[in-house]
């Protein structure tokens, strides 16, 4: 006999939390840039560069490049599947671009005083984070020309993707996170204030893993 599918709907409060912290992301990633651009004063010095490109590399630009894929919070929900690959990949070239200028500056203000390079755990991990997103996005190529990976199929080739993102996402909130431990910022804020920044990378992070999880775990069920 044939099995009836029942569709069972998501209590609205459910479907309403799920919007409500969607929303929040986007905000958390637009203030924290705002905030940090706001200490930095970007353009005042070589150094100011770098905390502000760094966060609106990897809170802004990169957090919009996932969220725009999320069914309770793209701000493009409406528009098809391929825009938003579009969009996606506009959104990761600025990201790397952006990165890749913050390291430039950070390390050519080093060099100008004299320091040594790659010193500390935020200083090594951040570089690992650069290198892995300027990586990940490279590697997204076939995804557009897909006859440059001969054998593997669209499927796969997406959830490698979404599973070496979501890796490269959580090195970018760790290298944030020790980014904010640094001299220069904690001699900046209140303890308080440190601890909501700090929040901002933290909150995101959970959300873009429940995210990019749900969607291979659902797609998984489905072809099970
Ligand atoms: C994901 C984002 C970030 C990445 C990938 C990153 C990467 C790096 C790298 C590679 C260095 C070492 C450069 C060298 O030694 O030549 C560095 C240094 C530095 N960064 Fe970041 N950074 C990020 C975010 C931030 C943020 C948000 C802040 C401040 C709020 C910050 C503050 C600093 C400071 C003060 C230094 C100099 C001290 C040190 O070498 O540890 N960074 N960063």
């Amino acid at each position: 006999m044939a099995q009836s599918k029942e569709v069972v709907a998501e209590p609205r409060l459910f479907a309403c939390a799920r919007v409500a912290t969607a929303v929040l992301t986007h905000f958390l990633g637009i203030i924290l840039t705002g905030f940090v651009a706001f200490l930095a004063r970007p353009g005042t010095s070589w150094f100011s560069w770098h905390p502000f490109l760094m966060t609106l590399a990897f809170s802004f630009f990169m957090t919009e490049a996932i969220l725009l894929f999320s069914p309770h919070g793209s701000p493009i929900k409406r528009f098809s599947h391929k825009v938003k690959g579009r969009v996606h990949w506009i959104l990761q070239c600025a990201c790397v671009t952006c990165a890749t200028l913050g390291l430039v500056s950070i390390f050519y203000n080093k060099h100008l005083l004299g320091k040594s390079h790659f010193t500390s755990w935020h200083g090594v991990l951040g570089l690992i984070t650069v290198c892995v997103a300027a990586v990940q996005s490279l590697s997204a190529v076939p995804l557009i020309y897909h006859s440059l990976a001969k054998g593997w199929s669209l499927a796969k080739l997406k959830r490698y993707h979404a599973a070496s993102g979501l890796v490269t996402y959580l090195l970018g909130s760790v290298s944030l996170l020790l980014g904010l431990t640094s001299v220069w910022f904690t001699a900046s804020v209140s303890e308080f204030t440190w601890y909501l920044a700090a929040l901002c990378p933290t909150f995101s992070a959970l959300i873009m893993m429940n995210q990019v999880t749900s969607a291979y775990v659902a797609r998984k069920r489905f072809q099970s």
